[in-house]
């Protein structure tokens, strides 16, 4: 019989179940809870990373001894906690975002978080703000969790920037359903789906990759 668990179907992975492992293995802290709470307080969009895959950025980041790391897209800092409670005493995270008021809130969530000597917050695009941080090449990971037109031109600067061994990550890899099978809705998308494609070419040129079937998918590149 057709139910929730048919085996046919292959998804067991309930919502019951991602709660209760979500539960043991990424539980939320004061911090990350700043951090959310900003953004209802301050009228912001609610799209941050899920906790589970904070998690697995955290992870990553332990696994490959990271202590260099870029973010695009710092919103109000949600992400950039995870990544920077992994980093060591000496680590630092350079995280970009266009939003002064954005900026702004995870400035404050990484002082509260008592973060701040670890983190630099850039305001601008992200784009015309990498160059700043160049003389700290070579990096050890970088997240892009921006504008998603400009997808393949982070990754191209990443793998640039990135030592061998280091990770590319991408968030939105799925590009809403655009990436491939839905049909676009404008210039934007067209624009966006150019980027996205651009950048899943180049991790599977220039990287042992693989993309995580999370909501909106995960890609995960080690530089060879
Ligand atoms: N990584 C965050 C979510 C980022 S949402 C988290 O998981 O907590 C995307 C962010 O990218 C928004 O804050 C948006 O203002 C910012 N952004 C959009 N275009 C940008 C650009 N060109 N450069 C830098 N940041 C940009
Ligand atoms: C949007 C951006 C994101 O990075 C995300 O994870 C979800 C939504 C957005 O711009 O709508
Ligand atoms: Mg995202």
């Amino acid at each position: 019989m057709a139910d929730e668990f048919s085996r046919n179907a292959g998804t067991y992975g309930s919502a019951a179940i991602k709660a209760y492992l979500e539960g043991l293995y990424s539980p939320s802290t004061p911090a990350l809870n700043d951090a959310l709470a900003q953004l209802e307080t301050m009228g912001m969009p609610q799209i941050q990373i899920a906790p589970t895959e904070g998690k697995l950025l955290a992870l990553l980041l332990k696994l490959i001894g990271a202590k260099k790391v870029v973010e695009l897209g710092t919103l109000s800092g949600y992400s950039g906690l995870w990544l920077a409670g992994a980093l060591p005493e000496d680590g630092h995270l350079w995280t970009f975002e266009y939003d002064p008021k954005h900026a702004a809130v995870a400035q404050g969530v990484f002082q509260r978080a008592g973060l701040a000597q670890r983190v630099t917050v850039l305001v601008g695009a992200a784009l015309a703000n990498l160059s700043i941080i160049e003389d700290q090449a070579p990096f050890d990971a970088v997240f892009i969790d921006a504008d998603k037109h400009n997808y393949g031109r982070y990754g191209q600067w990443a793998l640039q920037h990135l030592r061998p061994g280091g990770l590319v990550i991408g968030d939105n890899a799925y590009l809403f359903g655009y990436l491939a099978g839905r049909e676009p809705d404008s210039e934007t998308s067209l624009a966006a789906i150019a980027g996205m494609r651009h950048f899943h070419e180049l991790l599977s040129q220039h990287c042992e990759a693989v993309c995580i079937p999370t909501a909106d998918g995960l890609a995960v590149g080690r530089k060879t």
